[in-house]
């Protein structure tokens, strides 16, 4: 696993969309995995501020996400459906027909995780963004989840629903059940980027780096993929070893 240590959020950001703008150069028809929270909402302004400087062309552009709450309509503010639509899918002109995520108001639970794992295997992901968690998890997949695990419902860790709750009026109003891509759709991406910002990622940094791998830390599953990338900003490598922290290593 690579990792970069970059001075600020907007360095970090900023490397991040080189790094998705070389792939969409490269294959206007590739196929991306993306993330909802705020840590990948730098990288998504520097993909749109791209767009119209540069005319950046998404037509065939294919988007996959990763997880959405349980019970909320792609209408309501909340849900990633609508996220995704304000910070980047409209600004980029990715036709609604090639943007995919989970329908959090699907009436079968089990049925939508099929047809979510057989979108997935149809676009093969070129990369997949990733946040991650306080406590180490990546989409919801809460410590504790097997590795073998392709989309499910999960309940939501306590830590995750307190988290969360900035987003919303209260802590009630965080849904407690999500879609979710599994760890083993995640690994089955061609290239994984993982972002941290801020000191409250830093424990879980350190433990995806540089602890063993395990369901315990989510992350940690990364270890083992041929082509993953951490980037983070200062605050969340403060645990690093100091040789760590110098900046890009391998
Ligand atoms: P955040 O969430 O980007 O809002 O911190 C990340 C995550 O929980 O995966």
């Amino acid at each position: 696993m690579k990792w970069i240590v970059a001075n600020t959020y907007d360095a970090m950001s900023r490397w991040a969309a080189d790094i998705v703008l070389d792939i969409v150069r490269q294959n206007p028809r590739a196929v991306l995995g993306l993330a909802t929270g705020a840590t990948p909402i730098g990288l998504y302004e520097a993909l749109v501020r791209d767009k119209r400087e540069n005319g950046t062309d998404y037509s065939q552009i294919t988007c996959v996400n990763l997880d959405e709450y349980c019970g909320l309509p792609e209408t309501h503010t909340q849900s990633y459906a609508y996220f995704m639509r304000h910070h980047l899918l409209d600004a980029l002109e990715i036709p609604r027909a090639h943007a995919f995520i989970e329908n959090g108001m699907a009436e079968d639970a089990m049925e939508e995780c099929r047809r979510y794992d057989a979108l997935l295997d149809k676009h093969p992901r070129d990369i997949q963004i990733l946040g991650i968690g306080s406590n180490g998890h990546i989409a919801f997949n809460e410590p504790g989840t097997s590795f073998d695990k392709t989309t499910h419902v999960i309940s939501l860790a306590e830590s995750t629903i307190r988290d969360n709750a900035r987003f919303f009026s209260s802590v009630d109003e965080v849904p407690t059940r999500a879609f979710t891509m599994g760890p083993k759709s995640i690994l089955a991406s061609k290239k994984i980027l993982i972002l941290a910002s801020g000191s409250g990622k830093a424990k879980a940094v350190l433990d995806t780096l540089t602890g063993p791998v395990t369901e315990d830390v989510p992350a940690s599953c990364l270890q083992t993929h041929p082509d993953c990338t951490l980037i983070c900003d200062e605050a969340a490598a403060a645990l690093l070893p100091a040789e760590w922290k110098a900046g890009v290593g391998v």
